[in-house]
């Protein structure tokens, strides 16, 4: 798509771990988009080595950085601010970990240790990093950041365990934040509600077969693809939608309004 939405803006892509991910998948449509990149993910992710696939791809550097870990993100935004030769437009928060489904440990038998490592990596890390842009002024005016969360924020997934109150916690500090930012510089700050996407996070998730096809089945324009996922970022990072934040907008073919469809009630009274 030549469209050149994001041509001249600048933006740091988390997340991209193989080309499954959805920030892989944004990371592409961004560059096709004439917008310049800085590449970041987890030390331990990097080792896998995959995203050096990517870099060549879209033409960027790769900087490690944990995103609980202050040193590294304040590492990443001087670096990236010197590689770009000015400030950045806009951030994709594309992470999300569950120590405890990892582990095994349902939602009523959670390690608390776990849980706080959880809330952390998946949701807090939001926080961090707003923070560190924040301490280094290093958003350009109207910059736009977007963190990708799921709908067992508002309703019950059981099977999603922690991670709910991870999304939670993560739509509200994109409020919090959302509110400062704005005022102080402009910047927008959202959240995308995507629909189940087959990647290494989404498919660790118990039943998820079960509750991707269910999820397609009650949607009217079916499931969102990550590809899908990846044009809205870029919509959300483009001038065309300036106004826009402190949302959770939901990008789920209709799935977030349904009460229910008439193959989901075919399929009852079979
Ligand atoms: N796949 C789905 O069904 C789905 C649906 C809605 C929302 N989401 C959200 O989309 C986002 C991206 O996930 P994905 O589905 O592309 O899976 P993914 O596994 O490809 O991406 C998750 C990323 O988080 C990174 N990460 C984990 N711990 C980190 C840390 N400490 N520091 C820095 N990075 C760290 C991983 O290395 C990985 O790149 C997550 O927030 C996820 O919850 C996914």
């Amino acid at each position: 798509m030549g469209h050149n939405l994001l041509q001249g803006k600048k933006g740091i892509i988390f997340g991209a771990l193989d080309e499954k991910s959805i920030a892989w998948r944004t990371a592409l449509k961004c560059h096709e988009a004439g917008a310049q990149l800085v590449l970041t993910n987890a030390p331990v992710a990097l080792r896998m080595g995959e995203i050096n696939e990517l870099a060549q791809a879209v033409n960027a550097p790769v900087i490690g950085a944990d995103v609980t870990n202050m040193d590294d993100l304040k590492n990443l935004f001087e670096s990236s601010v010197a590689h770009f030769g000015g400030k950045i437009d806009f951030i994709l928060h594309s992470i999300g970990m569950s120590i405890n489904v990892r582990k095994g440990k349902s939602y009523t038998e959670l390690d608390y240790g776990f849980n706080q490592k959880t809330l952390d990596i998946s949701a807090m890390s939001l926080h961090r990093v707003l923070r560190t842009a924040w301490d280094l002024d290093a958003l350009n005016e109207w910059g736009s950041v977007v963190a990708l969360s799921y709908i067992a924020a508002q309703r019950v997934f059981p099977h999603y365990s922690e991670m709910a109150d991870a999304k939670a916690l993560l739509e509200s500090v994109t409020r919090s934040f959302g509110y400062h930012y704005g005022i102080k510089k402009k910047v927008r700050v959202n959240t995308i509600s995507q629909s189940p996407t087959r990647t290494t996070a989404g498919s660790g998730v118990k039943g998820f077969d079960g509750f991707i096809n269910y999820a397609e089945k009650m949607s009217p324009l079916g499931n969102a693809s990550s590809d899908d996922c990846a044009n809205y970022c870029v919509s959300l990072f483009s001038d065309l939608t300036r106004m826009v934040t402190m949302q959770n907008l939901f990008h789920d073919g209709g799935f977030s309004f349904m009460g229910v469809t008439q193959e989901v009630l075919n399929d009852m009274e079979k």
